[in-house]
């Protein structure tokens, strides 16, 4: 019964073709946590057409949780009336009046992580008032879950959001906790989280309180899904969480490097700053369109880790043409060399190509067996190579 509801519903024409390059957008919860509200949604949304986002190719402008606050007599859930007071479909309407999509938060089990009314229970309920409302994505939590088998709501949230009628994007997110990546596709998912949550730092794990772990930062993250390559492709990615790049936690060559490697794992590509007050250097990593470019590489495939010694790495990302995006990676506290060798990144040794500097938007020559380059301390160096 519950095999025949998933192949069902994992088939069906809602839900086919969405999300079939990494979704891009923006989220409240990195900057705003639950300071959310109608003006805030509308200020971001503005900004992403006025910054460039827009056309760089963002789209989701995505309220997190604690927009919502009860239920009604009907069971319908209730929007916090003096944060929207014109209720979620006026934000929804604004937000598409300017070309773009949007998404809104829930979460699987009795509340959501900020203890605000989960979906368990209402999930074809609370579906309807999406589609009503406009929605166009939906990120589902696993916090307060009860003995609910994972597989299962998602699956049960994926054929209520068809029933729906509304194409909505499912991004899956419990933590990478049961492995998504082994069963998220199939369960209707378009993106799953493989990881706690990221944390607007460069490393390491942290407890959120004692007993309670963790929250990570950006290497940590980039190598829980370095091994998770074939599981994604379009319409079904990993998601190494949203990001953290103009948070004010990290240096720029620190955010270069996170933006970077989100960029050849194919993640979804969710910015998590204030897009209102945004540096020109902070732009320029968000709007690097060649860098985009890789993330949203048609043939879909996610990059990997081609090769490692100490702190230093070379990852390589096939692409649809063909060649390949390489980061030269450099984790040490000093400046260095890094080497790309052909065989490496899946080329034969005696092959030239030609090298283009995706962050100095620079054609470098061409090159025969290796290319090297001189990468800072938590830097990359990003190139496509063609031969
Ligand atoms: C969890 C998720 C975060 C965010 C918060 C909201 O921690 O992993 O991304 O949605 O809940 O409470």
């Amino acid at each position: 019964m519950f095999l025949s509801a998933v192949s069902l519903f994992a088939q069906s024409p809602t839900s086919a073709n969405l999300a079939l390059t990494p979704p891009m957008g923006w989220n409240t919860w990195n900057k705003f946590a639950c300071n959310v509200s109608e003006t805030l949604i509308k200020q971001a949304a503005d900004a992403m057409v006025k910054s460039g986002m827009k056309d760089a190719g963002y789209q989701y402008i995505v309220i997190d949780d604690c927009w919502q606050v009860r239920r009604d007599s009907l069971g319908d859930i209730v929007a916090d009336p003096q944060r929207f007071p014109g209720g979620i479909k006026a934000v929804a309407d604004y937000v598409h009046s300017l070309g773009l999509k949007f998404g809104i938060y829930s979460d699987a089990g009795l509340k959501t992580c900020a203890g605000r009314p989960g979906g368990l229970g209402h999930e074809y309920q609370d579906a309807l008032k999406y589609a009503e409302w406009g929605v166009d994505y939906l990120k589902y939590d696993w916090c307060n879950t009860t003995t609910q088998d994972t597989k299962a709501s998602y699956a049960n949230m994926r054929a209520a959001l068809d029933a729906s009628g509304r194409p909505i994007v499912l991004s899956i997110c419990e933590w990478g906790n049961h492995q998504p990546w082994l069963w998220g596709k199939e369960m209707g998912g378009n993106l799953w989280r493989s990881t706690g949550d990221i944390q607007d730092r460069w490393e390491g794990k942290k407890e959120w309180n004692p007993g309670n772990c963790c929250s990570y930062g950006v290497v940590d993250i980039a190598d829980a899904e370095a091994d998770l390559y074939s599981y994604a492709g379009p319409g079904h990615w990993n998601d190494p969480d949203m990001l953290e790049v103009g948070n004010g936690g990290m240096t720029d060559t620190e955010y270069r490097s996170h933006f970077s490697l989100w960029a050849i794992l194919a993640a979804p590509l969710m910015a998590g700053n204030d897009l209102g007050n945004m540096r020109p250097e902070i732009r320029d990593i968000l709007t690097n369109k060649e860098v985009i470019a890789i993330d949203q590489d048609p043939l879909g495939r996610q990059g990997r880790r081609a090769w490692k010694d100490g702190d230093r790495e070379v990852w390589s990302k096939e692409l649809k043409d063909g060649s390949r995006a390489v980061i030269l990676f450099n984790r040490g506290s000093a400046e260095q060399s890094v080497t790309a060798n052909r065989e490496a990144i899946g080329y034969p040794a005696s092959l030239s190509a030609a090298v283009r500097d995706l962050w100095q938007h620079k054609d470098l020559g061409k090159f025969t067996g290796k290319f090297s380059a001189t990468v800072p301390s938590h830097g990359v160096v990003m190139v496509t190579v063609r031969p």
